[in-house]
């Protein structure tokens, strides 16, 4: 029933832009097969809205293209490919810097050209399919229409370089290959919703993650930014440096690309959780001809190191700061090549634009539905403040720095795993947020997620 609305919505909506387009609004003249013909590739990817927020089309400025939810979603587990292959034949941990390059080419293979504006948009990719999660253009923070992204976490002043005044928030979009979108198509049925949100078993091995961020800043205050990958995007006014506006307007306005991170389900990471996280931070000092390749490489991660529980941040980073302790991260330590960086917990593995005080498998692994835990301890119900430098942390805070084997939930018998994607966690949030509102009712599994909205967050609770 609701599909079939939702069918009939978006042709309607459809129609009406092809008609306002053109001029003047006038009542459909499509002729009979053509209006068959759209109906059919509607039908075939019915369902899921590829974004939420957008200028109208009639709008002065000339849009060339808008973003597309890729969401035909394999119904057979795929094989794994020759690039997956390639990558899981390197030692992540003799060799992390070439895994990581690895993972890049993957990555970069179809979507990333020297035509900036139109990379990643994953239809026209020639060599392999990749899909995005659905439900990410719900609510406040919902995907925009040029290029699907979402607004992240806030950005503080000094988080990136100390000659950074402005405080702004990252935009993003993430993308899975075909073993990635064949899990999520089974929480994300078609046609017809027989949505499976309680019962996932996991992403299988050699899915590959992977996330463009992007800030609305520039050389001027971070440095590094120079030389750099531009996007149109659709963001909040108040994110657009010097910009006071409070205002939830949205324009349009250049982001920058500032980081890449890397998710791939690797078994030899089985004892630690299953995956291996890495990132990228943009330096564009490297001048590559292929912009994409000044993106260099910040780390890799495959554990939380759960007996360290030493604290110490560096969260307006000068220099970057390497902790020889850490047995499950190891960070790129050559300056000439990585701009000072931040990292996460006791310089766990984190990217520039991510929270100083957590870390990739830290926030990852409280993947589950219901989301009984918040991402991160200072942002719980039951809020373990974030412990002193120099100090042990408790064991409540290391609760948020174990690790938790894949597949398996934050908070055992309380909730379904969603195997550390939070993107799926997310989306089930919406659609619950979403038919919640339109059923005028709460979902008792909606209770426990309370106040717990997936999504970075800055120390002060929003
Ligand atoms: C403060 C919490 C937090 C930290 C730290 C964090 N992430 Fe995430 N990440 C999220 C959330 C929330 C999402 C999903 C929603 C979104 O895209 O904003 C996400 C999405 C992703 C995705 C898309 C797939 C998915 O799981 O949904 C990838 C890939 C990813 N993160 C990798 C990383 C890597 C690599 C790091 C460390 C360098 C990292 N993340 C650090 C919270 C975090």
């Amino acid at each position: 029933m609701r599909a079939s609305h939702l069918f009939i919505l978006l042709s309607c909506l459809a129609l009406f832009v092809c008609c306002k387009q053109h001029g003047k609004v006038t009542a459909p003249q499509v002729d009979q097969d053509n209006s068959q013909a759209l109906m059919a590739s509607m039908e075939d990817r019915i369902g899921f809205p590829d974004f939420g927020f957008m200028v109208q089309p009639d709008d002065t400025i000339p849009i060339s293209r808008v973003f597309k939810l890729s969401d035909d979603f394999p119904r057979k587990e795929p094989v794994i490919d020759e690039g997956v292959k390639n990558i899981l034949a390197i030692d992540f941990k003799s060799d992390w810097r070439a895994y990581m390059d690895e993972v890049k080419k993957y990555v970069f293979e179809g979507n990333a050209s020297e035509d900036y504006e139109n990379s990643f948009y994953l239809e026209d990719n020639k060599v392999r399919p990749w899909y995005h999660v659905p439900w990410q253009h719900w609510g406040p923070n919902g995907r925009e229409g040029y290029h699907g992204l979402t607004q992240e976490g806030p950005v503080d002043d000094k988080m990136l370089a100390p000659t950074q005044i402005s405080e702004t928030h990252a935009y993003a979009v993430g993308f899975y290959n075909d073993l990635g979108g064949y899990a999520i198509g089974k929480v994300w049925n078609k046609p017809e919703p027989n949505y499976s949100f309680f019962e996932f078993d996991g992403f299988p091995e050699g899915t590959v993650v992977a996330k463009v961020l992007f800030v609305p800043l520039e050389a001027d205050e971070v440095p590094y930014l120079k030389n750099p990958v531009s996007w149109d995007a659709y963001i909040y006014a108040s994110d657009i440096p010097g910009n006071n506006s409070t205002s939830k307007n949205r324009i349009t306005s250049k982001v920058n690309l500032i980081q890449m991170d890397i998710m791939v389900k690797d078994k030899r990471a089985i004892d630690t959780g299953g995956w291996v996280f890495g990132t990228f931070a943009y330096n564009g000092n490297l001048e590559n001809d292929n912009r994409w390749d000044n993106l260099t490489p910040v780390g890799i991660m495959w554990g939380n190191d759960p007996d360290h529980n030493k604290t110490s941040y560096n969260p307006t980073p000068t220099k970057t700061i390497i902790n020889p302790d850490l047995k499950q991260t190891i960070i790129n330590d050559n300056p000439e090549e990585l701009p000072p960086m931040h990292l996460g917990f006791a310089s766990r593995l984190n990217g520039p634009v991510d929270n100083a005080y957590s870390s990739c498998m830290s926030c990852h692994s409280t993947a589950q539905y219901p989301v009984v835990s918040a991402i991160m301890p200072f942002l719980n119900n039951q809020k373990v403040a974030i412990p002193e430098a120099g100090t042990n942390a408790s064991a409540q805070w290391m609760r948020w720095f174990r690790n938790v084997p894949c597949e398996t939930p934050f908070d055992p018998k309380k909730a379904t795993s969603f195997d550390y994607s939070l993107q799926l966690v997310k989306s089930i949030q919406n659609y619950i947020d979403y038919a919640s509102q339109a059923e005028k009712g709460h979902y008792s599994e909606e209770y426990w997620s309370k106040g717990h909205k997936i999504r970075r967050s800055s120390i002060v609770s929003d």
